[in-house]
């Protein structure tokens, strides 16, 4: 096992920044995730950290060592890729043994750690079959197994699940999480899914341009997102985002947000007048809520155990509603929402969150 250290990290391709001055401490065990948009630069920094793509600058150091110059083969670390890269001519036993035959092994250890992998992963029963006998799930497994039978300090996944359909990739979820409840191996996971990365992360990082917004566990991310990019990337359906001017007479500081009744909140730490003010669907309460408005029902998405809204307010804004509740609303019905104080993220002109402060007068 081990711990990874990134050191104003960059990479460019010619004049081209892909990631700037990035620094993160990666604890020995844990699980860390990358989320970011498309682009941002998670598989290059992936790819940089196994060894695959040379750093412009900084340092990465695995164990305190710094691996700069270090091969990939040296840098004791297995990746797994979106695709599963594996060789379609070899049966599954030797696509497994056939990473380790550069590693001067005996027989009996390749033979011991492919057995170990495949009694891990539950793929003892495919052994002789090859790659195109093999259903997507299976081929992923294989893979995960091609990285297993290094033992490495330190895994490194890219969107590992992402070719699966929703079925497989819930069950490889669960798997990964309990190989890695099992291993207790350091991870680094890419992941475009919500739900893996709030399931799965010890911490999460939040990259965008190449830059951290935000690091933090899923519950820190979610319950105290540090800026407005953050608070619109982690949570699913999207936080709704409500401009809001703030009014200052002698103590008391006032929001008022178009639509909605003027209230008191605590002191912000601002000068700023122009806020936005987020709120989860979940928090926006049909009916109830301290600060109420009037909205239209534009269009009801039944999930089962939630029924998401679409809402339009009287100043034409469209929110989201979520609601786990037995609505009963349908298109064009007008309803009273409202929130709680509480539930309200505030985030100053420039989109960094502020925390109000004090009593309310
Ligand atoms: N060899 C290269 N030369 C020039 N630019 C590159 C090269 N490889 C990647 N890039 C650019 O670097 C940026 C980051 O790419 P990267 O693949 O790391 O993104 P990503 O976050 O993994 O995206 P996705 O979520 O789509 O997989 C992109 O703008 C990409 O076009
Ligand atoms: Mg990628």
């Amino acid at each position: 096992m081990a711990g990874l250290t990134l050191r104003n990290v960059g990479k460019r391709y010619g004049a081209l920044s892909i990631i700037q001055g990035l620094n993160l401490d990666i604890h020995d065990g844990e699980f860390l995730v990358l989320v970011g948009p498309s682009g941002c630069g998670k598989s290059t920094l992936l790819r940089m950290i196994a060894g695959l793509e040379d750093i412009t600058d900084g340092t990465i150091s695995i164990s305190d060592k710094v691996v700069n110059d270090l091969p990939a083969s040296k840098r004791e670390l297995s990746m797994v890729f979106q695709s599963y890269a594996l060789y379609p001519h070899m049966t599954v036993r030797k696509n497994l043994a056939f990473g380790l035959q550069n590693f001067k092994m005996s027989k009996a250890e390749v033979e011991r750690r492919v057995a170990e992998a495949a009694r891990i992963l539950q793929i003892e029963p495919l052994m002789d079959r090859k790659p195109r006998q093999l259903s997507g799930g299976q081929k992923q497994r294989v893979a995960i197994g091609r990285a297993i039978v290094r033992e490495p300090k330190l895994f490194l996944f890219d969107e590992p699940l992402s070719n699966l359909d929703a079925e497989l990739r819930v069950q490889m979820r669960a798997e990964l999480a309990s190989l890695y409840a099992r291993l207790g191996t350091t991870m680094i996971y890419v992941t475009h899914d919500q739900v893996e990365a709030m399931t799965m992360a010890s911490r999460i990082v939040v990259l965008r341009s190449g830059k951290i917004e935000q690091v933090g566990t899923p519950q820190e991310l979610y319950t105290r997102p540090q800026n407005l990019f953050v608070a619109g990337f982690i949570g699913s359906p999207k936080i709704n985002m409500l401009k809001a001017g703030v009014l200052r007479e002698g103590a008391s500081t006032r929001v008022r947000v178009e639509g909605w009744p003027e209230f008191a909140i605590a002191d912000l730490p601002t000068t700023d007048t122009q806020l936005t003010l987020c709120v989860r669907p979940g928090a926006l309460l049909v009916g109830a809520g301290t600060i109420r408005t009037e909205a239209t029902v534009r269009l009801v998405e039944y999930l089962g155990n939630e029924t998401l809204m679409h809402m339009v307010l009287p100043t034409g804004q469209t929110v989201l509603v979520s609601d786990s509740g037995k609505i009963t609303y349908r298109q064009g019905d007008t309803v009273t929402i409202g929130f709680e104080l509480e539930a309200i993220h505030y985030f100053d002109a420039s989109g960094q969150r502020v925390e109000p402060t004090g009593e309310r007068v």
